[in-house]
């Protein structure tokens, strides 16, 4: 089934850049049977969507094949609503037999190169440039799965990973109920200096104790739930043999003493930067669901 999917997504000259392929009997077949599911997020109408292009780059036909699998599989009843829209990913709420989700879609087109595909398509010699696109956001994402992983499993808070295939990621909803929580740049943190103690916490003892960088640790990748800071978006995290981790985690540290700073604080980066490095790092408590 799945193979008989694939091969008509990428059997040369198969398809133009406008080739309506959920026309075709199998993706109608496939659509309908998961539609109630992701009714939530089509927008009013049979196959409609506020704009079709949004759409078919978030829903192509391996992202709806993926959830489809992953809807069979017991991990996603329903996907709900948008939660955030950005240039990678579309993050969704999900109603779950385990509790709420949060759904990562990661897009397997990305605008430049879409705009590359009409040089493509129909050009032979480039048949496999798609697949090994999709090839790499799949990779991207068991990446993110293994960092949140590590991250759990050295005591940092983070989402619980649950479910993964290509370019879909499932994870706990970080959030009570159906509400997702604000980042901390979105609302007014009513007690910064203890967060930002946490965070600079935090980022020692993943450098120190799981040798990982976020390397890209900001007010935007920091939710505020229950009184305390939560860490995500952790696909890009590189550990400490990567040539670049010590300029990523003088970055990361930057950013966040900024944050500080704004958020009426007087911090100095020096200062926080030996604390990350120097400070020893406790041992936190592994939270469940790492390896
Ligand atoms: N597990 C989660 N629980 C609640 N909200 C989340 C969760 N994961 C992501 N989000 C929301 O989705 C947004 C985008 O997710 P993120 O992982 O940062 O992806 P991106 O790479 O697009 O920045 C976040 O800023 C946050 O608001
Ligand atoms: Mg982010």
């Amino acid at each position: 089934m799945d193979k008989d999917w694939e091969d008509s997504n990428t059997s040369p000259g198969h398809q133009t850049p406008d080739h309506n392929w959920m026309d075709e009997p199998k993706y109608k077949r496939l659509f309908k049977d998961i539609e109630d599911g992701i009714s939530g997020v089509l927008g009013k109408g049979e196959f409609e969507w506020s704009d079709r292009r949004v759409f078919d780059s978030v829903f192509d036909q391996s992202t709806l094949l993926a959830i489809h699998k992953l809807m069979h599989a017991g991990e996603i009843e329903t996907l709900d609503f948008p939660i955030a829209r950005g240039k990678e990913a579309h993050v969704f709420h999900a109603t779950t037999p385990n509790g709420p989700a949060a759904v990562k879609i990661f897009h397997t087109t990305n605008a430049v190169f879409k705009s590359l595909t009409k040089y493509i398509d129909g050009d032979p010699r480039f048949g496999g440039l798609k697949r090994r696109h999709r090839e790499l956001v799949n990779i991207w994402v068991r990446k993110e799965v293994r960092n949140l992983r590590r991250c759990r499993r050295y005591g940092i808070p983070a989402p619980m990973p649950r479910a993964n295939n290509k370019n879909v990621l499932i994870m706990d909803l970080i959030g009570d109920y159906n509400e997702p929580a604000p980042r901390i740049r979105d609302i007014h943190v009513p007690d910064p200096e203890e967060v930002f103690d946490q965070l600079i916490m935090y980022i020692s003892v993943l450098w120190q104790n799981a040798t990982l960088v976020h390397s890209d640790f900001s007010e935007f990748n920091v939710l505020y739930h229950r009184g305390q800071p939560w860490i995500i978006d952790v696909g890009q995290a590189v550990v400490e043999q990567h040539p670049s981790a010590r300029e990523f985690l003088v970055r990361d540290v930057t950013r966040i003493v900024d944050w500080a700073n704004r958020s009426g604080m007087n911090v100095n980066l020096e200062d926080s930067l030996l604390r990350v490095i120097d400070d020893p790092a406790p041992n936190l408590e592994p939270l469940s669901g790492s390896d």
